[in-house]
């Protein structure tokens, strides 16, 4: 069994559909879901389902090793990243090499680092004009939007027509729809090497 603990810190719905994904999979597991905001939808989200949600605080993340113990204890495997705002510290990133992912609502490098998550991407995309824009998803590395791309898909956007909610709804469905099976496809690889 390959145990998946995501990272969330608002709404939740990709969170949700991952969790929905692998809900009757026999290999994996949504064991944990990590959140800095005690306020997040993805608690409430993640309990309509039957997981577990584990809240830190921002300084417990960075200044202790209380999140790792946490993944630890619920025998974690892989860490996924689905709007969570925050820097994974090293110490984590040492613990799972190649083992979290993030996934970005644009074509990276484009639109990535400090502050540019949800709608903030969508508004800098309009903003300038873009006629594409996507999802990345990447390895997580100790920098903002910088780790290894694992996936990219574009899909057009009209910078005179769509509002931010409309390339939110673009780039939403790409997240839903592909998501779930990029975790799969690694998990299947990880798991292959766990055997051997
Ligand atoms: C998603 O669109 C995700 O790509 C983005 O936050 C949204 C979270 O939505 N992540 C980032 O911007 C990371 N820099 P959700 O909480 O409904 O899943």
């Amino acid at each position: 069994m390959n145990k998946i603990a995501i990272f969330a810190s608002g709404n939740g719905t990709n969170a949700e559909n991952i969790i929905k994904y692998f809900k009757n999979n026999k290999a994996v597991e949504v064991a944990l879901v990590c959140t800095n905001n005690p306020k997040a939808k993805v608690i409430q989200r993640a309990s309509n389902l039957n997981t577990n949600s584990f809240i830190f605080h921002k300084k417990e993340l960075s200044d202790s090793s209380i999140v790792l113990d946490k993944l630890k204890e619920n025998k974690i495997d892989f860490i996924v990243l689905a709007g969570f705002m925050l820097l994974i510290p090293s110490t984590i990133i040492e613990y799972f090499p190649n083992r979290i992912i993030n996934i970005h609502p644009a074509l990276l490098p484009k639109y990535g680092g400090k502050g540019m998550y949800g709608d903030n991407v969508h508004k800098a995309v309009l903003t300038n004009n873009e006629s594409e824009t996507g999802i990345t998803i990447h390895y997580v590395n100790e920098k903002y939007d910088e780790g290894d791309i694992i996936f990219q898909i574009k899909c057009n956007v009209d910078p005179s027509n769509d509002s931010i909610n409309d390339v939110a709804n673009k780039v939403h469905l790409f997240e839903y729809k592909y998501y779930p099976k990029i975790i799969e496809q690694l998990l299947t690889k990880f798991l292959l090497k766990k055997e051997k």
